[in-house]
């Protein structure tokens, strides 16, 4: 199969679709890749990376999508790729259509193939391709709040970890999925003392056996949240209900509970953020102060670290895309449940139920769509 590796052309967005790595591993199921020049510069691989490992690169964006039965790449097309697509073209990337009409819409003209990473869902319904987002949030999410703690940054002035004759910083993390979990490692091995908050109990009860001694386990309620959050220097919000909008578990008129000069992460706030007072912020602006509390609200942090990010995110996708090149998207997904559930849109139909209910479109079930291409 001819693959085709865009820049990504997204604002700030500094990661891509495939590494040398991954250009070789395509390459040696016998495919042909090309690779946008420049293209993995952000994520620190150079052309002369890609071309070692067998790529050949080309100039323009058109050239790529142009040359390409596959694209593979990070970030939704934006409006400039969207005459780049061709019919039939298959495009896998991050689309989160929920949340893009007009890249519906464009999609649907388009007449491509458009699976999804977001969807891609496994048996036990884990998500495979945005597990890595959230390993990287998470993990960040106690860097940045260390940070912003410190009093030239406008925190409290707090050492997460301490000092022997001084207590550690105390961190309260909400939701003990991805996202929490790696937060509570992470602020654990500062030697902070952690409190983690989740409404399942067998999680919790899982948490207790692979977690630090320094990170309680509490179930989640209003009361255990209030009195956990007057004593917190830094709280992480990371919880999340599939397919619906986070939860307002600390409301405006709860910061008064809290310390002055403490810090809130709200890492869901692309669901709607689980604090009240978050709204979405950038890289470029990150935080912002309510009440003498300091918000961090980055709606992509796994932006900021591309190198880490890239790389975690093509060790998930790459066996997907192996597959994908080899077999053809439809006899790829007729041989595999959970890469079928990445297809939201073929050849201008939708085919992902969630995202015709999102803008009142037609629906088609997938099998239809699937029965009517010859798979073998
Ligand atoms: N800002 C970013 O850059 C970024 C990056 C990656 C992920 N995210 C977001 O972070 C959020 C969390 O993602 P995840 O992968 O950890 O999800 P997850 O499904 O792995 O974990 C969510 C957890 O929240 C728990 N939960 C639900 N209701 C709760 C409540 N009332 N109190 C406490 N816990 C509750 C669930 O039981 C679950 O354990 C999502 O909204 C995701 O989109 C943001």
């Amino acid at each position: 199969m001819i693959i085709g590796v865009p820049k990504e052309i997204k604002n700030n967005e500094n990661r891509v679709g495939c590494t040398p790595g991954g250009v070789a591993e395509l390459k040696k199921n016998g495919h042909i890749i090309y690779v946008q020049a420049s293209a993995g510069v952000g994520s620190g691989f150079s052309d002369e990376e890609y071309v070692h490992a067998g790529a050949s690169m080309l100039n323009t964006i058109e050239e790529v999508y142009a040359i390409a039965e596959m694209i593979i790449k990070v970030k939704e097309p934006i409006a400039l790729e969207y005459p780049l697509i061709k019919e039939n073209q298959l495009l896998f990337t991050y689309f989160h259509f929920a949340s893009g009409e007009e890249l519906t819409h464009a999609m649907i003209k388009a007449k491509a193939i458009c699976l999804a990473y977001e969807t891609v869902e496994k048996e036990d319904r884990s998500l495979p391709l945005l597990v890595p987002m959230s390993e990287v949030a998470g993990r960040m999410s106690i860097q940045e709040g260390a940070k912003y703690l410190e009093k030239p940054m406008g925190g409290r002035g707090v050492l997460l970890g301490g000092v022997p004759g001084t207590k550690p910083g105390k961190v309260l993390v909400l939701g003990g999925g991805v996202v929490g979990t790696n937060a509570a490692k992470m602020a654990a091995g500062l030697g902070a003392d952690v409190t983690l908050m989740d409404i399942s109990l067998s999680r919790l009860r899982y948490l207790s056996d692979v977690m630090p001694a320094n990170v309680k386990l509490l179930m989640s309620s209003h009361y255990n949240i209030i009195e956990a959050i007057k004593e917190s220097d830094l709280v992480i919000g990371g919880v999340l209900i599939p397919g619906a909008k986070a939860p307002h578990l600390i409301t405006r008129d709860m910061l008064k509970y809290m310390k002055q000069g403490s810090v809130i992460v709200d890492v869901a706030v692309d669901q709607g953020g689980c604090i009240e007072t978050c709204h979405p912020t950038t890289h470029q602006d990150p935080i912002y102060e309510v009440d003498g509390i300091i918000h961090y609200c980055v709606a992509n942090m796994p932006g900021a670290v591309p190198y880490t990010s890239t790389i975690a995110l093509t060790n998930a996708t790459l066996p997907y895309a192996v597959q994908l090149a080899n077999k053809g998207w439809d006899k790829a997904c007729a041989h595999s449940k959970e890469l079928s559930l990445g297809l939201n849109i073929i050849q201008g139909k939708i085919v992902y139920k969630a995202v015709a209910e999102a803008f009142g479109l037609d629906y088609t079930p997938l099998e239809e769509v699937m029965s009517s291409v010859s798979v073998a």
